[in-house]
C-alpha cells in the first residue's frame, strides 16, 4: 500500500467516505504524495503528452492570439501575461518565441505571470522562461490588479469534480470508501439526497435513473473569478481543454498512467485523474460576472483559422527532413478522430474587444 492510499484508509475511517473532489484533490495536490507534486508526468517518458509538447505551432499560434487581443486592448503596458497550470512551459516558450518576432513591443510590455502548485514543474518552467524573468502564484487569486491575458491549457480538467447518481426520485453524491475486506477502496453512494443539487448543470437535472452529473465547484469559482477581472479590468482569456459543448450526463472521471487508462481508485497518487470539462457552465459563470463568451469551438477549427496550415508549411521548408513528423503533429492536434473535436477553445473577453481570431 502506497504512504497515500493508507492516509485515505485512515482519513476515511475518522471522516467517513470522500467525495470524489476531495479524493482528487489529494490524490493530485497532497504536499507530498500528489501526483503533480512528486514529478513532471509530462511527454513519452510519462504518462501523457498535450498539444504544446506535440507541435510548436499550438504555442505560436496561442502566444499570436493574445499579441492580437493585447493591440485591441490598446497595446495596454504593463500588461499582465498569465498561464494557468503551465506544465513544462512548453507552450509559453512557444508563445514567447513567436510573440518577440511578431510583436516586440508586447513583449517589452507584457509581464509573465505562472499559476502553478507542482514544485517538479516549477523548475521545469523556470529552466525554460528564465528569459521572461516570471513571478509564480499558487492561486489564480492572488494575482495583481491590472489587465491581463489569461491562457490555460489542460488546466481546468485537473481541477476536482463532484459527481452525483441519480436514484429513483432524488439525486445522491458519489463517494469513495474503504472496503476492509480486499484492502481497497471502492464506491458508494450517498444514503441521504444531496444538497449540492443546485451545482449539477440544469439540462442534467431530470436525467434518467442510474445516470451521472459532474460539477467543477472550483473550475466555476475560477471562470467567475476570470470573468469579473476581465470585466473590470480589461483583458481575455483562452481555455483549451477536452470535453463537451454542452451540459450532458455521463461519468467522464479518468486516470491515465504510462498512456493508457487505468482505474481512477487504484492507485492515488500514481496516475494523472482528470474529467472532462464541461464548458457551458463555465461560460455561463463568465457571462454572469461580467465578461464575454466567445465559443467553444472545436480545436482542430480554431488552430486552423489561426493558420496551423501556413505554419506547418513555414516549417516543413525551413526542414523537409521533418516534413512527416510535422505532418502527423498537424494531424494529431487537428485531426477529427484525435484532438481536434473532443478538445475545444473557449475565450473570456472584456465587453468590448470584439470577437477573437479563431472565433466565428
Ligand atoms: C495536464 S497538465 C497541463 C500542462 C500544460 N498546460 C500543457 O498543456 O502541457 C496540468 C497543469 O496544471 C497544474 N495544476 C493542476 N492543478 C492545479 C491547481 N489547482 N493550481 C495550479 N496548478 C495546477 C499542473 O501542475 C500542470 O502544470
Amino acid at each position: 500500500m502506497t504512504a497515500l492510499l493508507d492516509l485515505l484508509r485512515r482519513r476515511i475511517a475518522v471522516d467517513g467516505p470522500l467525495t470524489v473532489a476531495q479524493y482528487m484533490a489529494e490524490a493530485l495536490g497532497h504536499p507530498r504524495h500528489g501526483y503533480y507534486v512528486k514529478q513532471d508526468p509530462l511527454g513519452a517518458a510519462g504518462d501523457f503528452t498535450t498539444a504544446p509538447e506535440i507541435s510548436q505551432i499550438f504555442g505560436e499560434l496561442i502566444g499570436l492570439w493574445c499579441a492580437d487581443l493585447w493591440q485591441r486592448m490598446g497595446a495596454p503596458g504593463p500588461v499582465l501575461l498569465v498561464e494557468l497550470g503551465p506544465g513544462r512551459g512548453t507552450l509559453m516558450q512557444d508563445a514567447l518565441r513567436a510573440i518577440r518576432r511578431a510583436a516586440p513591443a508586447f513583449r517589452a510590455a507584457l509581464r509573465l505571470h505562472l499559476v502553478e502548485t507542482s514544485p517538479a514543474l516549477r523548475a521545469a518552467q523556470a529552466a525554460r522562461l528564465a528569459d521572461a524573468a516570471p513571478a509564480w502564484l499558487d492561486r489564480l487569486a492572488d494575482l495583481p490588479d491590472g489587465p491581463a491575458l489569461v491562457v490555460a491549457n489542460e488546466f481546468f480538467d485537473a481541477l476536482p469534480i463532484r459527481q452525483w447518481q441519480r436514484g429513483a426520485k432524488d439525486w445522491h453524491e458519489r463517494l469513495i470508501g474503504w472496503d476492509e475486506e480486499s484492502g481497497r477502496l471502492r464506491w458508494e453512494l450517498s444514503a441521504r439526497a444531496d444538497p449540492g443539487l443546485a451545482l449539477i448543470p440544469e439540462a442534467v437535472r431530470d436525467a434518467p435513473e442510474g445516470s451521472i452529473a459532474e460539477a467543477c465547484p472550483a473550475g466555476l469559482s475560477h471562470a467567475a473569478l476570470l470573468g469579473r477581472r476581465l470585466a473590470q479590468q480589461g483583458g481575455a482569456a483562452l481555455i483549451v481543454d477536452y470535453g463537451p459543448a454542452r451540459s450532458a450526463p455521463g461519468d467522464s472521471f479518468q486516470a491515465v498512467r504510462r498512456h493508457a487508462f487505468a482505474d481512477p481508485l487504484e492507485a492515488p497518487g500514481e496516475a494523472d485523474l482528470t474529467a472532462h470539462v464541461d464548458f457551458q457552465p463555465l461560460a455561463e459563470a463568465a457571462t454572469q460576472a461580467g465578461a464575454e463568451a466567445h465559443g467553444p469551438v472545436p480545436q482542430g477549427a480554431f488552430l486552423e483559422a489561426l493558420g496551423l496550415r501556413a505554419r506547418a508549411a513555414q516549417l516543413k521548408a525551413a526542414s523537409p527532413a521533418r516534413a512527416a513528423e510535422i505532418d502527423a503533429a498537424v494531424g494529431r492536434l487537428a485531426g477529427p478522430e484525435q484532438m481536434g473535436t473532443l478538445f475545444k477553445a473557449l475565450a473570456l473577453t472584456a465587453p468590448g474587444l470584439g470577437t477573437p481570431a479563431g472565433f466565428p
